[in-house]
């Protein structure tokens, strides 16, 4: 058997690197074909001579032109640039597996072309899933296209899955560190700085999605994933507090029996099982000791403390392309705060405002068709655009 044939779309990112991590530890299993990112020049040119691969693609233009200035590997590495670049190495006819792991709803054509050619798509990047979550299945449905989920906690889902029959499930619960201020009492949440939200307690991971974890609106996005990923209605989709991060998730089968997966919080965990995928592999890493953690805590979530799950769930039962005007929004005000432009308060209270806007159109005779239904890429696009603009003017006010 020859090696695995892999696109790494954001590659310089915490997701990217992680799987670079994994699939160097097999140079005999894995060959990187093609490595995406947006304009991190530097790490991209140490990736290339690190992995050769034959395509690179910076997002970014002139990025693109400083690294093919810089002539890694004497050009034996094609550069490309713009979107152009990254649907060319996702739908690449020589890649197996494509792993999404750029940030934000810019990955979804990438992602949508790799589903389209039939390849095994790895996701980790969840905005797309909250997008276009029906039509991507769809189409892969269609393709032949397998997705692996890569996110921690639906890969622990797919995991305790594997072997049983649809019918044997109940629901499945999904698991939530509660981020840096599961502890902070609500009225001292105005203190908060933009360096304690970025100081998760048990992940390392990029900035947009730690401040979703602050927040839990990365658990919504989450649920709205595991919608999408395991055909399940939001009723049979819980979740959980639950702060070690040692139980990825859980699924409650209809004779009352409960599988959890676990492991310690470390990516490289759902990644391998991903690129593995059907087979494990042996990986050397810090084993999982309960005796040393000792307790595994479980708490409701307070909707008090982490309103933007509450949001992403309405979203989610409103439908059509409300989690992607959510998701827009979200990506637009996170942003913003990354850039110091409000308090941490402040997201949760402009998204509120956005979600009350959105249920307002659409109760008018008003709403762009794109709100209330998404059948293609470009009305999930235009939707997205439609949350961003409503949090743009809310930000500069
Ligand atoms: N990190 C985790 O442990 C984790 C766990 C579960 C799920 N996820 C999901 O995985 C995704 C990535 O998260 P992350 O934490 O790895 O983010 P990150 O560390 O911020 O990395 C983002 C990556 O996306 C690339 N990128 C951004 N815009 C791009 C564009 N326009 N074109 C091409 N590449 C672009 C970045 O390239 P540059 O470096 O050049 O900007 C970088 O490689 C997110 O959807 C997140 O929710 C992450």
């Amino acid at each position: 058997m020859g090696a695995k044939t892999l696109t790494i779309l954001g590659s310089t990112g915490s997701i990217g690197r992680n799987t670079l991590d994994v699939a160097g530890r097999f140079p005999d299993r894995f060959q990187v074909h093609a490595l995406a990112a947006n304009n991190n020049v530097g790490l991209l040119r140490e990736q290339i001579e690190t992995y050769r691969p034959a395509v690179a693609v910076a997002y970014d233009e002139e990025a693109a032109e400083r690294l093919r200035a810089e002539n890694p590997r004497g050009g034996a590495t094609a550069i490309l640039s713009g979107m152009e670049g990254l649907l060319e190495a996702a739908g690449d006819a020589r890649v197996e597996q494509v792993v999404s792991g750029m940030v934000g709803a810019v990955g979804l054509r990438p992602t949508y072309a790799a589903i389209d050619a039939g390849k095994q798509v790895a996701v980790a990047n969840k905005e797309t899933l909250v997008l276009a979550g029906e039509l991507m299945v769809r189409r892969a449905g269609e393709t032949g296209s397998m997705l692996l989920p890569m996110d921690s906690e639906h890969n622990a889902i797919f995991q305790c899955l594997a072997g049983d029959s649809a019918g044997a499930l109940d629901h499945i619960v999904l698991t939530a560190s509660g981020g840096p201020f599961r502890d902070l009492p609500l009225e001292r949440f105005p203190e908060i700085t933009l360096e304690q939200a970025l100081d998760h307690p048990n992940w390392k991971m990029g900035p947009k999605i730690t401040i979703d974890s602050a927040t839990m609106m990365n658990k919504g996005l989450e649920v709205i994933e595991a919608h999408w990923l395991f055909g399940l209605p939001p009723e049979r989709i819980r979740v959980l507090l639950h702060r070690q991060s040692i139980v990825h998730s859980l699924v409650t089968f209809v004779d009352g029996s409960v599988i959890a997966q676990l492991g310690l919080p470390d990516m490289r965990t759902p990644i391998s099982y991903c690129l593995g995928y059907p087979e494990r592999l042996s990986l050397e890493l810090p084993r999982l000791n309960l005796a040393e953690v000792g307790r595994l805590d479980f708490e409701e979530i307070s909707p008090k403390k982490y309103g933007c799950l509450f949001l992403a769930l309405d979203a989610l039962e409103l439908g059509g392309g409300a989690p992607a005007a959510l998701n827009g929004a979200n990506e637009e005000v996170v942003a913003a705060y990354l850039n110091g432009a409000f308090p941490f308060l402040n997201i949760s209270e402009m998204l509120h405002r956005v979600m009350a806007g959105l249920k307002a159109v659409l109760a008018s005779n008003e709403a762009p068709p794109c709100l209330a239904r998404i059948d293609t890429v470009d009305d999930a696009l235009a939707a997205d655009r439609w949350g961003r603009e409503a949090a743009q003017r809310l930000i500069a006010n």
